[in-house]
């Protein structure tokens, strides 16, 4: 009998770690989320009028949004997620947990989720080329300076293509952690239902899936190898002003890659605009999700909605779910896997 009858294909308006203390124990298939970044607004006491506020886009003076540096920001990330962790520990079966982050604060995440007693079993990298570069000139701070002017010339020209250390963004990591298989892998599935990866989901031209991902075109070979379904122009919805949605067709990979039950639960417990629950539902399973902003919910709920009108789609996406996991055979391939 399924749990969480009360958050079940909903999303929940609330603080998600006051929202995870309301699931049952062991109720969660895959945890599918991504998780405020910890850069400047985008924090855990994230607010949709600042965020969306464009005059915000300069918060430090002279530094662009993202560009701040500060120490605490990691760590305010890893206390605050350390807890998140632990909460999700609880309410996973033992099975998957994928949570994005940004390269910059990744190594603080992934240490937290560490700590809290999951097996981080890789790190995928969604890639992609198109992203603003962010390094800074000196130029202005130059100019500032009590010399000469022939000095500053002078330094001018000595810095020319110098900038601040801030390479361009071109990747995001992707964390793949378990909460350990109770004895072996293939006990655990046989109880769960969860827990291995399904060889099928292949990315580019039917390749094995691997750790890295691309939902552009980039060259012959990469999208050979790498490519998974580009974002649909519409499919975030007119509507949707959330600062940071990913690509359905991403989410969609990674549940495929790891669902292996039609009854499985994915809970995203920092949803926005709702691309997880969207995937989940897509494929035909089932979803929790929560977000602290009902600006989100609002937006999440509406793209739902326009799934359910496209009762085609959902079929459609229904039937190449069960399909996948019919060829899947995942029962012939244990022998394989044993607990590593
Ligand atoms: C990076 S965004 C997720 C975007 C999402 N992947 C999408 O495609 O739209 C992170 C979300 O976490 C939410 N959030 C921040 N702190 C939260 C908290 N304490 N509890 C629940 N949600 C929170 C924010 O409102 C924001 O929508």
């Amino acid at each position: 009998m399924l749990k969480n009858k009360k958050f079940l294909n909903k999303i929940t308006l609330g603080d998600a770690l006051k929202i995870l203390l309301e699931l049952e124990d062991n109720s969660v298939d895959i945890v599918l989320t991504d998780p405020p970044y910890f850069l400047d607004k985008l924090d855990n006491n994230w607010n949709y009028q600042k965020v969306n506020n464009r005059k915000n886009t300069w918060i430090v003076k002279s530094l662009p949004a993202g560009m701040k540096f500060d120490k605490q920001q990691g760590m305010a990330f890893y206390d605050w997620y350390s807890k998140v962790a632990d909460r999700i520990f609880r309410v996973l079966k033992p099975g998957g947990f994928f949570s994005f982050s940004s390269p910059r604060l990744y190594h603080r995440m992934a240490s937290a989720v560490d700590d809290a007693g999951f097996n981080i079993r890789d790190c995928l990298m969604w890639l992609y080329t198109q992203n603003q570069a962010k390094a800074m000139g000196l130029n202005h701070f130059i100019k500032k300076r009590n010399i000469s002017k022939e000095a500053k010339n002078d330094l001018i020209q000595k810095l020319d293509g110098w900038k601040t250390p801030q390479l361009k963004s071109c990747f995001e990591p992707i964390m793949m952690a378990q909460k350990p298989a109770e004895k072996t892998f293939l006990e655990n599935m046989i109880n769960y239902e969860v827990g291995l990866i399904n060889i099928n989901a292949k990315t580019g031209d039917n390749m094995f899936p691997s750790n890295v991902l691309a939902t552009e075109k980039i060259n012959n070979i990469l999208d050979r190898c790498f490519l998974v379904a580009k974002p649909k122009k519409d499919e975030k919805g007119f509507f949707n002003d959330h600062q940071t949605v990913k690509p359905l067709s991403l989410c969609e990979h990674l549940l495929r890659l790891t669902s292996f039950s039609k009854n499985s639960v994915v809970l995203d417990p920092f949803l926005g605009s709702g691309t997880t629950a969207v995937a989940a539902k897509k494929l035909g399973l089932n979803y929790i999700g929560i977000d602290i902003n009902q600006e989100y919910t609002r937006i999440a709920e509406q793209r739902l909605a326009d799934i359910e009108a496209d009762a085609n789609i959902f079929e459609k996406g229904k039937e190449q779910n069960f399909t996948l996991l019919k060829q899947s055979n995942i029962f012939g391939l244990m022998p394989c896997y044993s607990k590593v």
